[in-house]
């Protein structure tokens, strides 16, 4: 009986797909794959699971959606409920909590999602060796598995959750715009697991970086060797309480390597050639410059609240032939 009534229903079911695929799928799908008579076993316990457990859940519509003729239910994630039905004690089931499942590893937990999400693909395959694996951080961490499909895709704030101080980082004046939901922690890192540090996508910090701002990649002509060598150098990835991201302001940023450059490196010194006025005396010398006349407060307007780049415009690179191209000026 129980099997004409599902031939009857795929066949139907077959219709439907073809008069319209995802009608089908979202409202007859379930009846297949999705063992029912095991959730409402469940049900007598524990009814809000198992009602969050239908509709638009992820799972219970890829599996419902299946006629494979394989059965899928609670226990697929749960594993075999039939001691603990009787028992009803968490030591009985496989459980999700990381704090009632104290007993149970997290990667044993993890184990159960992996059995389907196989490490071999791309996403998840260095989950073994990921940093939160190793940390006892497991995918019920980060993924919520009961309700609608919105639930099922951790967002920033599930990673507040255990990285605070990246919350405050990209709370700070300049800010990858994270919290404006342009940039996502998942477009820069795998929370699965990478071989490199940081969990970074991307073989290193640099083209990592390239993969948005695709102007900074050059080649360049004139590279600017800090630049090709760690972005990092310069800039914060989270935020920084420095205009552009940068871990420091200018001058002092550059002055860390150019400390003795050709015209003297620090532009704020009124003996240099930036100051329109250069006072005579031997250092320190004084900041701030009266002109000779009138009294008033002489500095180069060029520099005025402002740093090297603004001369050196180029700083990431130029493709200017010549001196101007060579400095950056260009
Ligand atoms: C007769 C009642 C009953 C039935 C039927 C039942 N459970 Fe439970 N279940 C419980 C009780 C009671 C607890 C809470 C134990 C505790 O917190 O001490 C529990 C706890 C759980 C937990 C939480 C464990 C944890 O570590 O947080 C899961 C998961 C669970 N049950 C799954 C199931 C599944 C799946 C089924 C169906 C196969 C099922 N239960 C059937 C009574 C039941
Ligand atoms: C019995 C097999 C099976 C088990 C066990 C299983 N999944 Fe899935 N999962 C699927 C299928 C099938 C889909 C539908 C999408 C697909 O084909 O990848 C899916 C979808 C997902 C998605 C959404 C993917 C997307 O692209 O939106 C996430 C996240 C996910 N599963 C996480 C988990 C976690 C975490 C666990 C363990 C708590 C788990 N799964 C257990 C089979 C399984
Ligand atoms: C540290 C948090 C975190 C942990 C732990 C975690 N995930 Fe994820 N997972 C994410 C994020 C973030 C996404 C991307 C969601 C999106 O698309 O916006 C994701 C996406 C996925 C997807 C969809 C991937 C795809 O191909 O698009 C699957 C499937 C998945 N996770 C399964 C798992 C499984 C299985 C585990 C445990 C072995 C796990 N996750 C552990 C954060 C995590
Ligand atoms: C895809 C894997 C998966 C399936 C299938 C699944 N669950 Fe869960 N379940 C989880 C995870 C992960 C948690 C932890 C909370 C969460 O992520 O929503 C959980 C939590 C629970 C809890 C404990 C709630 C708590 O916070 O203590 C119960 C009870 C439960 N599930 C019962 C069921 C029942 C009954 C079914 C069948 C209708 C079912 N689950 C199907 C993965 C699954
Ligand atoms: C624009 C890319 C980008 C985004 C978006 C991003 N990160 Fe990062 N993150 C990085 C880079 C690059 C590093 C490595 C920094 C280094 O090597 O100095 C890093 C490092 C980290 C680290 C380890 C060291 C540290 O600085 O604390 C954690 C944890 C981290 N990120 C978490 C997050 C979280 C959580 C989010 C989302 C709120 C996020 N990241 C968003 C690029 C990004
Ligand atoms: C349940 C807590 C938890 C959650 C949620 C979580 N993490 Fe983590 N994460 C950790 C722990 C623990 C480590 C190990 C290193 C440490 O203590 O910072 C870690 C490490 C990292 C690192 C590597 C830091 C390094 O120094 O190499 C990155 C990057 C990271 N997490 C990003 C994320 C992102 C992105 C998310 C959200 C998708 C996320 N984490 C969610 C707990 C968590
Ligand atoms: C996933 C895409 C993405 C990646 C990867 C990325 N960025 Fe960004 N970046 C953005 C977006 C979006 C903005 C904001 C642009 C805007 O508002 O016009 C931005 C802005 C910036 C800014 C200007 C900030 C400001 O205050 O105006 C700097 C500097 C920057 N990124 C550096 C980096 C560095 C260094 C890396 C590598 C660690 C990196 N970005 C990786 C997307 C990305
Ligand atoms: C030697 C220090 C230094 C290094 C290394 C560096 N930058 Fe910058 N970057 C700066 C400075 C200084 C500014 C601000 C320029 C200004 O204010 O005119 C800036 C601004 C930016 C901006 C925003 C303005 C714009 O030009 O789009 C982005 C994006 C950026 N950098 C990306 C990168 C990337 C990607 C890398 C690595 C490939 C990198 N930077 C390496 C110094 C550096
Ligand atoms: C981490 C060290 C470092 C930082 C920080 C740094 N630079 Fe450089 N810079 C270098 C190196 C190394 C060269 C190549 C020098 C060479 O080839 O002799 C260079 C070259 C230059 C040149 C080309 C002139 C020449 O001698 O080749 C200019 C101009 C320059 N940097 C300006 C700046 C400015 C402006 C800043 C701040 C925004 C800055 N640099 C930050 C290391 C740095
Ligand atoms: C008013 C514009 C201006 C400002 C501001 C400026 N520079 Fe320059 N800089 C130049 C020009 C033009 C050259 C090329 C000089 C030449 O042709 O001899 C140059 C050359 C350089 C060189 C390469 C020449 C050498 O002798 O090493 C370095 C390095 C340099 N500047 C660093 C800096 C640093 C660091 C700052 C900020 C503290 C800075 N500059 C501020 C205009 C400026």
């Amino acid at each position: 009986m129980m099997k004409i009534n599902r031939i009857k229903r795929r066949g139907w079911l077959n219709v439907a797909l073809i008069a319209s695929g995802l009608f089908a799928l979202s409202q007859f799908g379930f009846a297949n794959g999705f063992d029912t008579g095991v959730a409402n076993k469940c049900k007598e316990c524990h009814e809000k699971e198992v009602t969050n457990f239908t509709g638009d859940n992820t799972h219970f519509r890829a599996w419902g959606s299946r006629t494979d003729g394989k059965s899928y239910s609670c226990e697929s994630c749960h594993g075999s409920g039939e001691k603990h039905m009787k028992d009803k004690s968490v030591e009985s089931i496989i459980g999700f909590s990381a704090e009632k499942q104290s007993k149970r590893p997290a990667a044993e937990r993890s184990a159960q999602c992996l059995t389907c999400h196989s490490t071999t693909s791309k996403e998840l395959m260095f989950w073994t060796q990921g940093i939160h694996n190793r940390n006892d951080v497991s995918c019920a961490s980060c993924h919520t598995m009961h309700g609608g499909s919105d639930k099922m895709k951790p967002s920033s704030e599930t990673c507040f959750k255990c990285h605070k101080d990246v919350k405050s980082q990209v709370g700070k004046f300049s800010h990858h715009p994270i919290i404006e939901g342009k940039v996502g922690c998942n477009d820069c890192h795998n929370p699965h697991g990478t071989t490199g540090a940081s969990n970074i996508r991307g073989d290193n910090v640099n083209q990592l970086c390239y993969k948005c701002h695709t102007d900074k990649r050059g080649p360049y002509l004139n590279g600017h060797a800090p630049v090709e060598e760690n972005c990092m150098t310069c800039h914060k990835a989270h935020g920084s309480q420095h205009a552009m991201l940068l871990v420091e302001r200018q001058p002092a940023l550059c002055q860390n390597c150019h400390a003795d450059a050709g015209h003297p490196s620090n532009p704020y010194d009124r003996r240099t050639k930036f100051g329109n006025n250069s006072p005579a005396g031997t250092p320190p010398y004084p900041t701030t410059v009266t002109a000779p006349l009138n009294g008033a407060l002489v500095v180069s307007a060029r520099l005025v609240g402002r740093g090297c780049t603004n001369c050196h415009g180029m700083i990431h690179g130029s493709n200017t032939p010549g001196t101007s191209g060579a400095y950056f000026v260009r």
